[in-house]
């Protein structure tokens, strides 16, 4: 009987010498130590044994069992250890990394950002409005009123009969001028919404207005001023002339076109064969407007200007569809970053 425990408990032993896995190990804890495992079978077998054995072999089967007990633990110590360092042996360190997904901002915000931030290196602060916005702002203020034909140069969305959806940033002129003293110098980025949609009209786009009140400014002091800017957002040789325009609440009124980048002033497609590139509206503030607010206009005076930001961003990166920006073609944009 003893030498039958010893040779199981030697066949233990070669096999756990041999496995090299932790199911493994837990397969020869059973088939020794489990219900049917063959220390147990013997165990089971004492009674048949004579009262003079019995103790003896109860001994060394208990002993056998508390010595496999023992390497089945110290083994499973060691084999949670190596197979923990083999599954890192298969993380190999030399495997180039995944590059990681970067987005990026929305063109139109890009150029946003970019022009905000010249016109805030020359001093301009930031103001917002509403989108929604009283008739009262939107028009009446600008001293373009109810029935009058200017109104027609904008596809207006009636939200009621004296709400609108902002049809220009210039309302926040209005805002702007009514809740401070001037002087002031501000620029209004925003969304603004008009009934309109074809290659270079979205019914909603993107806004820039510019507004400086103060003693004494002239129109000088605007040219002066949208030409460094459109020289330092294109391009310094830029040329950029003042064509006489009208807008109701400016006087006077002008347009501003740049030198076609595309041709190079000799006439193509994009500047429609003309060689110049309509880029700005901008003006004096209208005596009106500023009595409107509380001004006086024999007191103060002051310039105002507004562009598109579609339209600066087409023409920094050659877009031809206005659509494009809003489509939100994946393609499309991942070319911004
Ligand atoms: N609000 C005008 C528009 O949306 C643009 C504009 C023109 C703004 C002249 C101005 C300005 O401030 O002085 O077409």
């Amino acid at each position: 009987m003893l030498e039958k425990i010893k040779n199981i408990l030697s066949q233990a032993n070669e096999e756990l010498e041999k496995v090299s896995d932790l199911a493994g190990l837990d397969n020869i804890r059973v088939s020794y130590l489990g219900k049917k495992g063959h220390l147990t079978l013997i165990l089971r077998t004492l009674g048949s044994l004579s009262p003079e054995e019995r103790p003896v072999v109860g001994d060394s089967i208990n002993k056998a069992k508390a010595e496999l007990e023992e390497k089945i633990s110290l083994k499973k110590e060691t084999l949670e250890k190596t197979t923990s360092k083999s599954s890192t042996k298969l993380l190999d360190l030399t495997l180039p990394g995944r590059t990681p997904f970067k987005g990026a901002y929305h063109p139109i915000t890009q150029i946003l950002n970019e022009i905000c931030d010249i016109f805030t290196s020359l001093g301009f602060t930031v103001s917002q409005g509403p989108e929604i916005e009283l008739d009262f702002y939107n028009f009446e203020a600008l001293n373009i009123p109810a029935e009058h034909p200017a109104r027609d140069m904008q596809d207006t969305f009636y939200v009621s009969d004296n709400v609108v959806l902002r049809t220009h940033t210039s309302p926040i002129q209005i805002r702007t001028m009514q809740k401070r003293k001037p002087p002031l110098k501000i620029i209004a980025p925003g969304k603004v919404y008009r009934c309109d949609s074809d290659i270079t009209h979205t019914p909603m786009f993107h806004q820039i207005e510019g507004l400086h009140v103060d003693k004494d400014l002239s129109f000088s002091h605007l040219k002066g001023l949208l030409i460094q800017f459109l020289q330092k957002f294109f391009s310094a040789d830029t040329k950029v002339r003042f064509r006489p325009s009208f807008f109701p609440f400016t006087e006077p009124s002008a347009e501003v076109d740049i030198g076609c980048m595309m041709c190079g002033g000799s006439g193509c497609r994009v500047c429609k064969g003309t060689g110049w590139i309509e880029v700005l509206g901008a003006g004096m503030v209208h005596p009106q407007v500023f009595r409107n607010v509380g001004y006086d206009p024999a007191e103060f005076t002051g310039y105002a200007f507004g562009l598109g930001i579609e339209r600066f961003t087409m023409l920094r990166y050659g877009i031809n569809d206005i659509r494009l920006y809003y489509e939100n073609d994946i393609r499309f944009l991942e070319q911004f970053k």
